[in-house]
């Protein structure tokens, strides 16, 4: 990427400095991207991803085993549960796998609507959209932290009458404890119908807990957003009053994993999926 150091896109900042492209300060996105082996990142990203994984190596192959957990949930959902529409939240920068491809190979009318408030994921974002003409695809550039504008945005491409996967993937991590997560999803799934799932994997405190919270301590002096690592019991209140599916919230890569190797490893994120239960409205 090239530009100047504060470019682009103060139009949709509303006034947040993380909704500004900004080189000199690691951006969640950028980093998450310089873990993938990605190009859209700049030295202050890459400095903080190094920090990370000097504290816990195996951050590189959390940050993967989460990206094929996001994959086996989505084609879970579209294959086997019947999902026809995706609200996917803190989507990030393009990766292998994005939820609208796994999804649309499995059945190509799912609709999905991505949200992120990164400069950078907006400009992918505006790219997708116009090489992608066919209907059913939707950007909402807003803040997760403000979930009746996602709500009211996402109606112009979603069925709220029709169930919804509700996708929290990696996002959690980085809403801080005073803008309420639990209220947050509360509001998301509430919106949705019965039928309808919450697929949602956050960083974990309580798995190689002393260099995660070294990472953390590391990450939080050098980044424009703060991570809140949490533990099971803590991830597992987000699910409440859903009915969590087998095999529970477990690490990522024993949720549903493809071969014992993928489940053998040690990494350190939590992930499961919530079913709203009940009667699935007519629409
Ligand atoms: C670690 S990345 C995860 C990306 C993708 N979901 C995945 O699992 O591969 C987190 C993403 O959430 C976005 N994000 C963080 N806080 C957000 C917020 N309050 N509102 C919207 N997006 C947010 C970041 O910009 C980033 O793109």
């Amino acid at each position: 990427m090239s530009g100047p150091e504060q470019a682009a896109t103060r139009d949709n900042a509303d006034g947040d400095p993380r909704r500004v492209i900004d080189t000199s300060v690691a951006h969640s996105a950028r980093v998450h991207n310089y873990w993938l082996g990605g190009k859209d990142n700049f030295a202050a990203d890459r400095a903080a991803g190094d920090a990370v994984i000097q504290a816990y190596p195996g951050i590189v192959a959390s940050v993967r085993a989460n990206r094929a957990f996001l994959a086996r949930v989505v084609r879970f959902l579209a294959a086997e549960a019947g999902i026809r529409q995706f609200f996917d939240i803190g989507t990030g920068i393009p990766a292998a796998n994005n939820t609208h491809e796994v999804a649309q190979s499995v059945a190509p009318g799912c609709r999905v609507v991505y949200v992120d408030y990164d400069p950078v994921v907006l400009l992918h974002a505006q790219a997708l959209l116009t090489s992608s003409p066919r209907g059913g695809l939707d950007y909402i550039d807003a803040d997760l932290r403000d979930p009746s504008k996602l709500l009211a945005q996402a109606a112009r491409t979603l069925d709220f009458s029709r169930p919804i996967a509700v996708m929290l993937i990696a996002v959690m991590h980085l809403i801080g404890d005073q803008d309420d997560p639990s209220g947050i999803i509360r509001q998301l799934t509430a919106a949705v119908p019965a039928g309808s799932y919450l697929a949602l994997s956050q960083v974990a405190s309580d798995i190689e807990a002393e260099q995660m919270a070294e990472a953390a301590s590391r990450y939080n002096r050098l980044a424009r957003e703060t991570q809140r690592h949490r533990s099971y019991a803590e991830v597992m209140r987000f699910f409440d009053g859903l009915d969590l599916l087998e095999p529970g919230l477990v690490p990522v890569q024993r949720w549903r994993p493809a071969s014992e190797v993928e489940a053998g490893a040690h990494w350190a994120m939590w992930g499961g999926v919530g079913y709203k239960s009940g009667h699935v409205s007519d629409g």
